[in-house]
């Protein structure tokens, strides 16, 4: 009796660390840039209950790599089964805190059922990526399809239309081949390089497959990869970031050289300098000889689209300026 309020303390400390042992440590280092994250989740019969806990515990481990908050990475969790069972578990503007979001995620029920991936990836695009439901439009998407089934439903359409809106799907994918064929996989994420086949569950919660996942996507929302050029500017394009040249300089983004401006002729009686070539921001001035007098506006400006400011103008010879009417001999 003596020794009951200790094993009641000891108790409580247990099921408090039980708690947080389900929520896995803050990281030292997580990817830095911010994108929206939507996890569509298979919840179908053939996962079973351990391997949808497996399943829980790589979402958690990819998601808490990623610097979470309203205004860094945003993550949004849609489970799928049946053909009337796509549900939105976290919506992309709710959950945004760590704790909050992994203990969600811990909580995910196991519906079991049929393996509709067609109708997930509709729902994704219906819902999930909805401005009113916390997608973001300056920020890049992301979709990642865990699933270990071949799907009961068609799955080219719906997964084109989700990648037409600018959103980038990676999947995961715990079988082999006659499980899930390699050919849905590549047509679901629009590319082999973002599918991921793990040929078993346990591989969802090891040391290297998880880790190696999110290094994968984290590296795909690095803004611009290799580095823009001096004068580029990173931009988010359709779902894409780019290199784009800044105003001034053409090129592809990774080199950009400024404009050219056409070619000057000086003005009878008149020099330039410098002489050509010319490109973006160069100035000339225009001087026109001893005893004339420019007509124009100088210096001239090379801009941004490759057009001179203004032309160069005439040089007038003073006598004709300030006597309207030659001198007679
Ligand atoms: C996110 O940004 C908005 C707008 O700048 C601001 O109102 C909000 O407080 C920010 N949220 C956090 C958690 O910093
Ligand atoms: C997640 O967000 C929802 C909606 O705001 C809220 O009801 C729920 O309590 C949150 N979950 C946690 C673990 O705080
Ligand atoms: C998605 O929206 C389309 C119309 O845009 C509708 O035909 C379809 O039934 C919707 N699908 C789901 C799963 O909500
Ligand atoms: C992006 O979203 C913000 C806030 O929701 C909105 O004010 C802005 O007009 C949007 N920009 C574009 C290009 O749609
Ligand atoms: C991610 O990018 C870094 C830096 O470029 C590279 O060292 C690393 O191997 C990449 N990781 C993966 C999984 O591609």
């Amino acid at each position: 009796m003596k020794f009951a309020p200790r094993i009641v303390g000891t108790l409580m400390v247990a099921n408090f660390s039980l708690v947080f042992c389900q929520i896995p440590p803050p990281l030292a280092v997580t990817c830095p840039y911010p994108v929206d994250l939507v996890f569509l989740l298979d919840s179908s019969e053939s996962f079973r209950t351990s391997g949808f806990e497996d399943a829980k515990s790589f979402i958690q481990t990819v998601v808490n790599y990623f610097t979470l908050g309203e205004n860094d990475t945003r993550v949004g969790v849609v489970t799928y089964s049946n053909a009337d069972e796509q549900v939105t578990r976290v919506k992309l503007n709710e959950n945004y805190t760590r704790v909050e979001l992994l203990t969600e995620i811990r909580n995910l029920p196991y519906d079991r059922g049929h393996t509709f991936t067609g109708l997930g990836l509709d729902h994704v695009r219906n819902d999930s990526f909805l401005e009113v439901n916390g997608r973001r439009n300056d920020t890049f998407d992301f979709l990642i399809v865990l699933t270990d089934d071949e799907s009961e439903d068609e799955v080219i359409r719906p997964a084109q239309l989700v990648r037409q809106m600018g959103i980038t799907v990676f999947v995961v994918a715990v079988g082999q081949e006659s499980d899930i064929s390699q050919a849905t996989l590549e047509t679901i994420a629009g590319t082999p390089d973002r599918v991921f086949r793990l040929e078993d569950y346990d591989f969802l919660v090891d040391d290297e497959h998880p880790r190696s996942i999110r290094e994968n996507i984290c590296n795909a929302s690095r803004p611009c990869d290799p580095q823009c050029h001096a004068d580029a500017t990173c931009r988010l394009l359709v779902g894409t970031y780019t290199c784009m040249c800044n105003v001034g300089f053409v090129g592809n983004g990774f080199t950009c050289t400024a404009r050219q401006c056409s070619a000057l002729t000086a003005p009878t009686n008149g020099v330039l300098s410098p002489l050509g070539p010319y490109s973006y921001l160069n100035q000339v001035t225009v001087t026109c000889n001893s005893g004339y007098d420019l007509d124009g506006i100088s210096p001239v400006t090379c801009q941004d689209d490759g057009t001179w400011s203004n032309s160069v103008g005439t040089c007038r010879h003073l006598t004709n300026k300030y006597n309207a009417l030659p001198i007679a001999e």
